[in-house]
């Protein structure tokens, strides 16, 4: 058997692979994507797929990996990179990690939620450019969280949508992209927004509208956000909402502990080993 991966990973998910003594490894070792076309040729006539949330894995790639390819195993929890209805077609499974990363990414939301409406980046920003030159009773004032409404877009079916952005306090997006989710958060969610509410994106940038957002955040329609995901990722240094200061952007670091990512590589390299011998996988995507 025949593998690719797309990517250097953290040591253990390779060890796993390698010691396994299933298949043989071509990898794109390096901490760069993989050049299309050299993903391309990478997966020609291989049987497994081992790949990052940012490999757009379509047709394109699916034909060129050929009639081989039974198991596609990616290294994050969202699936929207993947051309699941082309993957399903040709009978290939995918193995996907819902869980390992779970707490990892719940506390970069709170921190990044914290980061926001406490005005960390600013402060911090002030203590470098000489802006401190006093306590000042008025100064870099924002909202708190205790005795707030959190509302989190993600966590449930029941609550409408409109219902939550017009109560919440805090708003935090954590919910797929699908064809339903994409561009959801928009004008008419921030404008039933309070002006004090914070909002926070952990999920997929393509979830919110960053036009809308940029107009909510530069009209005082909402009072500041926080990002660990945009759209396109990386977003462009000259990007508008970089220039906001009640703005908080991160480069999509919501599963980036050590212990995490090391976990979250030999997940993956048990599902690729699984669906490679044909048995149940640790974690299976229902096609
Ligand atoms: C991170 O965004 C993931 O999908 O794992």
């Amino acid at each position: 058997m025949e593998v690719f991966v797309s990517r250097r990973l953290p040591r253990e998910g390779l060890a796993a692979l390698a010691q396994a003594g299933a298949c043989s490894i071509q990898q794109w070792d390096s901490d760069e994507p993989v050049p299309r076309a050299e993903l391309l040729a990478g997966v020609a006539g291989k049987h497994g797929l081992l790949c990052l949330l940012s490999d757009r894995i379509d047709k394109e790639v699916l034909d060129a990996a050929g009639p081989n390819l039974k198991i596609i195993s990616t290294l994050s929890v969202g699936v929207d990179h993947l051309a699941l209805d082309e993957i399903k077609k040709r009978g290939i499974r995918v193995g996907y990690i819902p869980d390992i990363l779970t707490d990892a990414t719940a506390e970069l939301s709170v921190a990044l939620l914290l980061a926001a409406c406490r005005r960390l980046p600013e402060a911090v920003e002030e203590v470098k450019n000489g802006g401190w030159t006093t306590w000042k009773p008025l100064w870099l004032c924002g909202y708190g969280l205790s005795g707030s409404t959190v509302g989190i877009v993600g966590l449930g079916r029941i609550v409408p949508l409109a219902k939550l952005a017009e109560e919440s306090d805090f708003v935090v997006v954590t919910c797929s992209l699908t064809p339903g989710t994409e561009g959801m958060c928009n004008k008419d969610f921030f404008g039933r927004m309070k002006k004090t509410s914070v909002f926070i994106n952990t999920s997929r940038g393509a979830v919110v509208n960053q036009e809308d957002l940029h107009q909510a955040l530069v009209s005082g329609q909402i009072a500041a956000a926080g990002l660990d995901v945009t759209s396109p990722e990386p977003l462009p240094t000259d990007h508008p909402l970089l220039s906001l200061k009640n703005c908080v952007i991160l480069p999509h670091i919501g599963s980036a502990t050590f212990a995490t990512r090391s976990a979250m590589a030999v997940q993956a390299a048990h599902n690729l080993l699984a669906g490679l011998r044909g048995e149940r996988l640790p974690s299976e995507l229902q096609l």
